[in-house]
């Protein structure tokens, strides 16, 4: 469900779980959070690069796991894999294709390059979820974005089309679906020429005017999303989801 291999320097990370629109499970987010430290560890490795499958990025989290397992605070797999990335000291590069939904999205901001299929769709439907914006975005969107366009985006829950991706500065660069992940491969290997102390050093230069902020930040969502997980409209919404219906928030106040 998660690949991981490292060659010429590079440790790829790919989502492959395609038969769920490699939706996430507690046990794949594991496997991202240990691959990114092995990665970290691994002195050969000089960048990592995380993609899914040539039609789908991520569906994000499985919904089915969060009715059943939800994550619990800050030891949860969830929260691992995105601390491992977000504390992640080589540069990290994404390329999408398809759909990046949820975490799928919220990953990116934590990325340093993101390269994506220009038939890539974003979305960060918390809200619309009975959720709440998590792991920094709630800083990190309208920093990239503007305000009023990240209040679009997560207030009402309005998917993000490959154009006004790149526009909301989400993404590097578009290309067509069957050029992205190498060229996506080809900018993580020129991480392999240039000396590794530098990159690392001015990523966390580059970060830290707003890293503990973010560091912050994400407790407060954790918090959040967390309780509101539990909650009967996001119980609604999931259950909706699985029925194949439109959720109906009308009885909550
Ligand atoms: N969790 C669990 N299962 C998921 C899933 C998710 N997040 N996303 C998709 N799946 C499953 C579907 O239940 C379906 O399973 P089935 O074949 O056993 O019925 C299968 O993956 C295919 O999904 P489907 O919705 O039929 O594909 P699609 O191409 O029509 O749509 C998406 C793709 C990504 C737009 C759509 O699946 C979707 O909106 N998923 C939910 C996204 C979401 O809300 N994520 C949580 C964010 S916090």
């Amino acid at each position: 469900m998660i690949k991981t291999e490292h060659s010429e320097g590079i440790a790829r990370i790919e989502i492959a779980r395609p038969e769920k629109k490699n939706a996430i499970t507690a046990a794949m987010y594991q496997s991202m959070a240990e691959a990114i430290v092995a990665a970290h560890d691994d002195a050969r490795v000089r960048a990592i690069l995380i993609h899914g499958q040539p039609e789908v990025f991520t569906a994000g989290n499985d919904l089915e796991d969060f009715l059943k397992n939800p994550p619990q605070g800050m030891d949860a797999p969830v929260f691992q894999f995105m601390a491992a990335l977000g504390n992640a000291e080589k540069p990290v590069v994404a390329a999408v294709h398809g759909a990046a939904v949820g975490i799928g999205t919220t990953m990116l901001a934590h990325c340093d390059l993101v390269y994506a299929a220009d038939n890539a769709m974003f979305s960060m439907p918390f809200v619309s979820l009975g959720l709440c914006a998590e792991f920094g975005s709630s800083l990190l969107i309208p920093l990239a974005a503007g305000y009023h366009k990240a209040a679009e985006k997560l207030l009402l829950s309005e998917p993000i089309s490959a154009e006004e991706a790149f526009e909301m500065k989400l993404v590097n660069r578009l290309l067509p679906p069957d050029e992205v992940l190498a060229y996506a491969q080809r900018q993580a290997a020129r991480f392999n020429s240039l000396p590794p102390a530098s990159v690392r050093e001015t990523k966390r230069l580059m970060k830290s005017g707003w890293k503990a902020v973010v560091e912050k930040l994400i407790v407060d969502e954790v918090k959040s999303f967390g309780r509101m997980l539990r909650e009967p409209e996001a119980k609604e919404a999931f259950t909706a989801f699985f029925e194949r219906r439109k959720p109906d928030f009308s009885k909550f106040g």
